[in-house]
């Protein structure tokens, strides 16, 4: 059959077929309106397949140098946005498959050899799926370093600390941050850790069983970069579950959903912050929008949107886990349904990566209100604690008879520590002057010195150690 024919029969797909797929049929199998963004990871995957293909004699030289040549005129016709793709021709790999063979005959035909869509696809995904991991790995680190020289900046500055959203002890800015910055490491941890099951090769394992033909599969895997720390090729190992099961790309959509879980937390605390009831914070304009109706608005639209968007790529978690559920080995169509939500994924936190490194550098900080809100909020009756029990009062006492000395406090509509000393002797004669240095803000907070600690010293060896970390 000439190459002409080849392309005439684009839809049908052999002799056996009698009749054509109807259009809306055409429609809904088609994949080629989204898993064309995969054209890179294809072209690399087929000219690391030719080159094996060659290597052992499968393909001659003349047919894998016609490969190289007819890919490389694809590569550039997709740059420039002349490559046509066909809906006709349903996917990537037909598209692309189908014009090699147009423009190098029959060695283009030879490409296939040893090989399915089935893991092609795999490997595709795979390859580029280990791309967008490393540019979220980049992302998060230039998230974290954006909110290190936040923390940096306000580390003496003083917000009450929060438990059940109740003003509990006071805790420096720079130390909140910092919890920040500890959950995008893990996220980062998390990206790295998948990518090493992610960067596994399932070329060779053709349609479901392997093929006849003599490959070198981990050639392949190392032309690829598929290889260990070591240098050693990391293979699929299995046929069948290399052509199945989409773990991989459910676990990165896990890390993923994670990391935007924390930017949501954080999102809900922005949101909170910049409220006209906390106004603890200030969020640069252009990270907001006004109301059409409200001309006094200022709302922090990136922040609620970013904590909207995780609902989304939770969502996406969920679609992947449940389209593997109940599918029997092998390959499954179904499969096909893994690329919109994943490169959904991708997309998404990329953009909220990226937009929340950015408005880091646009939070101004209030420090007055802050303070002024964990000032009324009893946050050093802790501190009043722990100065009776180091009088020697147990514990439990020491509480209870706090818990009376805010009572009155409260009463009078003052803080612990504009009680005169002798209304607080009147709680236990044990206290004296030297209370008021505890019952202070800082105090409280240069008391907390344990390793993670609130108390300054603490927050700056945590900077220190994080931008050592950090530091490329
Ligand atoms: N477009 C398909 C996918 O994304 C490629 C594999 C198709 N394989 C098959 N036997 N129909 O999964």
């Amino acid at each position: 059959m000439s190459h002409n024919q080849f392309e005439q029969k684009s839809q049908a797909w052999s002799a056996l077929f009698s009749e054509p797929m109807s259009d809306l049929v055409k429609r809904y199998t088609a994949s080629v309106g989204f898993d064309q963004r995969l054209w890179q990871a294809d072209i690399q995957g087929s000219l690391a397949h030719a080159e094996m293909l060659a290597a052992q004699g499968i393909v001659s030289a003349t047919d894998y140098a016609a490969i190289q040549k007819g890919l490389a005129q694809i590569t550039q016709e997709i740059e420039s946005g002349v490559f046509e793709w066909k809906l006709d021709l349903e996917d990537v790999h037909l598209n692309i498959e189908a014009r090699l063979t147009v423009l190098a005959g029959d060695a283009g035909k030879r490409l296939h050899t040893g090989r399915s869509r089935n893991d092609q696809v795999a490997t595709d995904v795979r390859l580029w799926l280990r791309g967008e991991i490393d540019l979220i790995t980049g992302l998060l680190v230039d998230l974290q370093k954006a909110l290190l020289g936040l923390a940096e900046k306000n580390v003496e500055v003083i917000l009450p600390g929060f438990t059940h959203l109740q003003v509990a002890q006071p805790v420096s800015f720079g130390h909140h941050m910092l919890a920040y910055v500890e959950m995008f490491a893990r996220d980062a941890e998390r990206m790295q850790d998948a990518r090493q099951r992610v960067n596994r090769l399932p070329l060779g394992a053709a349609a479901l069983a392997g093929t006849s033909y003599p490959l070198d599969r981990e050639r392949v895997a190392v032309s690829l970069g598929m290889v260990n720390a070591q240098g050693a090729p990391q293979l699929c190992q299995n046929s069948l579950d290399a052509v199945s099961d989409r773990d991989f790309a459910i676990e990165f959509t896990a890390a993923a959903a994670l990391g935007m879980v924390h930017i949501s937390r954080l999102s809900e605390e922005l949101i909170l912050w910049m409220s006209q009831s906390f106004g603890f914070i200030d969020i640069a304009d252009r990270f907001c929008t006004g109301s059409s109706i409200m001309p006094q608005k200022k709302n922090p639209d990136v922040p609620e949107l970013a904590r909207g968007k995780t609902g989304r790529v939770v969502g996406h978690l969920m679609g992947l886990i449940t389209l593997m559920k109940g599918q029997p080995l092998a390959y499954n169509k179904d499969n096909q349904e893994d690329k919109e939500p994943l490169f959904d994924t991708v997309d998404t936190l990329k953009d909220t990566l990226r937009i929340f490194a950015d408005m880091a550098s646009g939070i101004t900080v209030k420090p007055d209100a802050m303070e002024q809100a964990a000032l009324k909020g009893y946050a050093t009756a802790t501190d009043l604690a722990d100065y009776l029990v180091k009088k020697g009062l147990p514990f439990r006492d020491a509480h209870e008879t706090v818990a009376h000395a805010v009572k009155t406090a409260m009463a009078k509509g003052v803080d612990l520590s504009s009680l005169p000393l002798a209304e607080l002797q009147k709680f236990n004669p044990a206290i004296t002057q030297d209370v008021y240095q505890v019952l202070t803000l800082r105090g409280s907070l240069e008391a907390r010195q344990t390793l993670g600690g609130t108390a300054p010293a603490q927050v700056r060896q945590q900077i220190a150690r994080h931008n050592k970390r950090l530091q490329t």
